[in-house]
């Protein structure tokens, strides 16, 4: 059996972690599963790091010993990774016995190497970021979060790092999979090439950490520390050489995280197993950053926001589906309750929910819950003619087959957000096939129950294959929807590497329909989320509101047309004759910033005829624009659409409603019909117009 081993970071445990780091740890939890369905033998690790000077100094307000204080903390972790169904195996916590065997061990293999040497430090450091900020004393803000670097002063030992650098550079060049995605790897290739200095990997005044070997004033910096949890995690300090399990699944196959810690892992760490004689992990994967309100989801910055509400109210499911739907994966995303609850009616209760609820119901109605099989001449698959019905059939199958193709690839590239795509292509196809084929006026017809059963079969069958796609991504939904299917045992031991195991068995009887997302009303949810949101900081006493997108801000509400789109504006009272315009200077146009977004909702405003409420997602974050163009596009049809947005304009109030922002659209014939201004080639969502 292949085996697989991945990690998430392990976590500070001074914060509690929140959706933006929270999705670390549910990408991996999808990429886990579906590595099961394909056959693996997997090992997944997370866990918290609990040394250093950030958790010294939270213990002694907190009026703890840090080992009172971290060990209070750890339980936090684990009920929100059994809230989310986090599938983990190993749990490692960097307080625990072997740990410090683990660090040690690696120490002494360094230093009898000969990469370890001992001399005065003097600079600048942020214990926030446990990070070196600058070699000189002179004052200076750390460039990751801002706040002023202290100065450190003292006698330390030093890991040489600058002896790697070839070695790292050769690494990258032969495995160019080392580091993903690939416009990470350019930045860690130069940040290399640049030249490397030796660092600093113990700590004289900190008490609060593991201590160096032969050396009791000193203790481990808190890096080397905790990289090295992805070793003591699957039993590094066992025996001499570790137990059979960490021989069997070092190296790790997968480090999956955030694009802040990419230095760490992606050329500090392979060194530090270097000088250990340690084999390197075969992938570091660098996500990007999910932003709050137009900025990255942080305790510090204030715009967090916590999964518990959201789990309560919608479900775990719904936030896994809504963050590895929507965020092209290693990018910046923006979160948002709106894009939240729209994908989980859409997506969720209308397009997988609608086609299971109503084929389930026919089934149990037409045919008391037994699907029709092949035996009964319903064989879609061999071309069924039966009543003319073979094309529509065939055409199911076509993007079935394409789906079956497909997915797994797009999920092996943990690119869950195609694959999701692809996924939810295959579900509205279908749902298209039931609208057209109309099995309902089918059963009133006696002579048209086979074609009925090859309709029914169809879509049976090709929801048991989104129960078994979506189970990493959906693992509770997916197999309430199995066990509605009728299906035996659990959806995610599905083998999809088997040959044939999309074949729905034959004499397959299907249970009762019941709801597995039954549709929300979008006010009264975000006010029940805001309510769940309130409780929870109440509980827990931080300052963090739930504050949505377009609220945030407060601009003023001005009387304004019915339309943020370029088009119908009231122009300013020009000196220049309408047919000869004004000529502007390149800087004049500079000052307007226009983006690509793609829209990710679109809906009516009431009593707005002519104006749609539209989110749209400009890269950095998603942004709520009105838009003049309701007669003239269907709301449904504009999403995933690619637009230019004017990103820099005062928001302002249409109709109560706020507009941050404007889109682009031509303007057609007397009465000024709007046509969105669109791209043919594939355009990152934020790319300025110039
Ligand atoms: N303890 C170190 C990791 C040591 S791994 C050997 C650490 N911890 S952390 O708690 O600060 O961050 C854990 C992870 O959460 C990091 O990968 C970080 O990038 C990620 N995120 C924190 N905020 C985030 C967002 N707003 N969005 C996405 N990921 C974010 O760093």
């Amino acid at each position: 059996m292949n085996k697989f081993y991945i990690t998430t970071p392990i976590y500070y445990p001074n914060a509690r972690p929140h959706v933006g780091n929270s999705y670390t740890t549910m990408v991996c939890d999808a990429i886990v599963r579906f590595k099961r369905q394909c056959g693996f033998d997997v090992a997944f690790l997370t866990g918290t790091d609990e040394h250093g000077e950030k958790l010294e100094r939270a213990a002694l307000a907190a009026g703890l010993s840090p080992q009172e204080f971290v060990a209070a903390k750890r339980p936090i972790f684990h009920n929100l990774w059994k809230a989310l169904n986090i599938s983990l195996t190993h749990f490692i916590y960097t307080d625990r016995p072997d740990h410090t065997t683990s660090v040690q061990r690696m120490l002494v293999r360094a230093r009898d190497a000969g990469y370890v040497y001992k001399k005065k430090y003097e600079g600048r450091y942020c214990i926030h970021d446990e990070r070196y900020v600058s070699d000189s004393t002179e004052p200076v803000n750390c460039d990751v979060c801002g706040r002023p670097a202290e100065l450190i002063s003292e006698e330390n030992y030093f890991f040489k790092l600058s002896a790697f650098a070839d070695r790292l550079l050769e690494h990258y060049e032969k495995h160019p999979e080392f580091v993903q995605p690939d416009f990470r790897r350019n930045e860690v290739v130069s940040f290399v090439r640049s030249g490397l200095r030796d660092i600093s990997v113990s700590r004289r005044r900190i008490k609060w950490g593991i201590p160096w070997p032969g050396d009791p004033e000193q203790v481990f910096y808190v890096w080397y520390d905790a990289l090295t949890s992805y070793l003591t995690g699957i039993g590094f300090a066992e025996g001499d050489n570790g137990s059979a399990e960490f021989r069997k699944y070092w190296p790790a196959d997968v480090h999956m995280v955030g694009k802040d810690i990419i230095r760490f892992h992606a050329v500090y760490w392979p060194a530090f197993l270097m000088a250990a004689g340690l084999p390197l992990p075969k992938t570091i994967f660098a996500h990007g950053f999910l932003n709050f309100g137009g900025d990255k989801m942080s305790k510090s910055k204030g715009n967090v926001v916590y999964c518990e509400p959201i789990v309560e109210a919608l479900g775990a499911d719904a936030l896994r589906y809504y963050l590895l739907r929507d965020i092209p994966f290693g990018q910046d995303s923006s979160f948002s309750y709106e894009g939240l609850i729209q994908r989980y009616n859409s997506d969720l209760a209308n397009d997988l929910g609608n086609l299971a609820n109503r084929t389930i119901t026919m089934l149990n109605r037409y045919f008391g819950g037994e699907v029709p099989g092949p035996t009964t001449g319903c064989d879609e698959q061999k071309g069924a003619d039966v009543g003319g019905s073979a094309e529509a059939e065939r055409n199911v199958i076509v993007v079935q087959n394409s789906v079956l193709d497909r997915v797994p690839d797009s999920f092996r590239q943990y690119d869950f957000s195609r694959g999701l795509e692809g996924i939810w292509h295959f579900i509205g196809t279908v749902n298209q096939y039931l609208t057209e084929r109309q099995p309902w006026v089918l059963a009133e017809d006696p002579t048209q129950r086979e074609r009925l059963g090859v309709v029914l079969r169809t879509a049976t069958q090709a929801l048991r294959i989104v129960a078994v796609l979506v189970s990493p991504v959906l693992p509770k939904s997916a197999q309430k929807l199995w066990e509605q299917l009728g299906q035996h045992g659990s959806v995610d031991e599905v083998d999809i590497e088997k040959p044939d195991w999309e074949e729905l068995p034959s004499g397959t009887r299907v249970g009762h329909p019941e709801p597995i997302f039954p549709r929300l009303d979008k006010e009264e949810t975000l006010a029940r989320l805001e309510e769940l949101a309130e409780a929870d900081r109440n509980r827990d006493k931080p300052k963090e509101a739930l504050k949505s997108v377009q609220t945030e801000k407060t601009p003023e509400a001005v009387p304004a047309p019915e339309s943020s789109i370029s088009s119908p504006q009231s122009p300013a009272p020009s000196p220049v004759p309408a047919t000869e315009p004004a000529k502007i200077s390149i800087e004049d146009f500079a000052k307007v910033e226009m983006r690509t977004g793609e829209i990710k909702t679109a809906e009516p405003i009431p009593g707005a005829k002519k104006l749609l409420k539209l989110t749209v997602d400009i890269g950095t974050e998603v942004r709520q624009v009105c838009a003049g163009i309701a007669e003239y596009y269907e709301p449904e049809k504009l999403i995933g659409m690619k637009v230019v947005v004017v990103t820099n304009l005062q928001p302002r109030k249409l109709r109560g409603v706020e507009s941050n922002g404007m889109i682009v659209a031509a303007s057609i014939g007397e009465t000024g019909q709007p046509v969105l201004v669109t791209f043919k080639e594939d355009v990152p969502n934020g790319a300025r117009l110039k």
